[in-house]
């Protein structure tokens, strides 16, 4: 198996591509430290990882709590002895036109999609530097089409996913002396409980808020015919996409966005 021993941390792993993606590093071999706001679907990734005969531990919580970051590095440490791995996949949206967003809204994307993944790695550091391997260790920050081409009502969801490629490119070039590859994925229109054809009263719970998800029925016709291959991707098809900047094979590129929407071009 091509991700033997690896120790991977997966956060926002218990429904959707996070969720895709740990099960497929774990069936290539990974140790899974799965993340997730919610503790019962998080259990759930991980009894399917051990039902299948992998190992995986859980570690729930909110990526953005001050605490974090120190808590899931110590985890992967702990429990596995190692740190191979570190997917930044958690997040959410929160959208509005710029006129309507507020400073709160703003802000939970920056939190969320840009702050928690830099804490994380700037946790991941210490153990990083202190213990060499001879393979290569692995980063995958998640970004978006949003964050490549900006979507209206997403200015604080393109801002943040716009800033993650930043902070990938910078942490490439400080960590290439590591061993480290940091590369981002932007997944273009995926199938999860975020780009559900809205009924009109969809929404998601995080930390305390009630959110609204969904795309309009038309938007999302529209957008699935300017996708090339036609239809939206699966949540198994994007973690293939993370897999592929996991896997040895991928050892000489770093600092990348691999844009993973059926053929889109932004
Ligand atoms: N679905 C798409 O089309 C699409 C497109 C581009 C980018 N993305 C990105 O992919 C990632 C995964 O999204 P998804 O579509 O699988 O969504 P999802 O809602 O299906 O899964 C996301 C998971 O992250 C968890 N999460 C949210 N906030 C968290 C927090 N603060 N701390 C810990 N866990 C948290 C949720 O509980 C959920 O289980 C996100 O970063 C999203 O922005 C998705």
């Amino acid at each position: 198996m091509k991700l033997d021993g690896r120790v991977a941390i997966i956060t926002g792993g218990g429904r959707g591509i996070g969720r895709a993606i740990a099960l497929k590093l774990a069936s290539e071999g990974a140790r899974v430290v799965v993340n997730d706001l919610d503790e019962e679907p998080a259990e759930e990734t991980a009894e399917v990882i051990r039902g299948s005969g992998g190992e995986a531990s859980v570690c729930v919580g909110s990526v953005t709590a001050e605490d974090f970051a120190g808590r899931i590095t110590a985890e992967a440490v702990k429990r596995f002895g190692g740190l191979d791995i570190i997917v930044n996949n958690a997040g959410y949206t929160w959208d509005n036109v710029v006129q309507k967003m507020s400073d709160e809204q703003w802000d939970a994307m920056q939190d969320v999609h840009v702050k928690a993944p830099f804490r994380i790695l700037r946790a991941a550091h210490p153990f990083i530097k202190a213990n060499p391997t001879d393979y290569h260790r692995k980063v995958v920050n998640i970004s978006s089409a949003s964050g490549l081409g900006g979507h209206p009502g997403q200015a604080n969801y393109s801002s943040a996913k716009a800033a993650v490629i930043g902070l990938t490119k910078a942490l490439s070039k400080e960590w290439g002396r590591y061993k480290v590859n940091v590369n981002a994925v932007a997944f273009g229109l995926i199938e999860t409980r975020l780009t559900v054809a809205v009924s009109g009263e969809d929404t998601i719970r995080v930390e305390g808020r009630e959110i609204k998800v969904g795309i309009g029925t038309a938007f999302l016709d529209a957008a699935q015919s300017a996708i090339p291959l036609g239809r939206a991707g699966t949540a198994a098809e994007a973690a293939g996409a993370v897999y592929l900047l996991c896997v040895p094979e991928s050892d000489y590129i770093s600092g990348q966005v691999l844009l993973c929407g059926g053929g889109l071009s932004l």
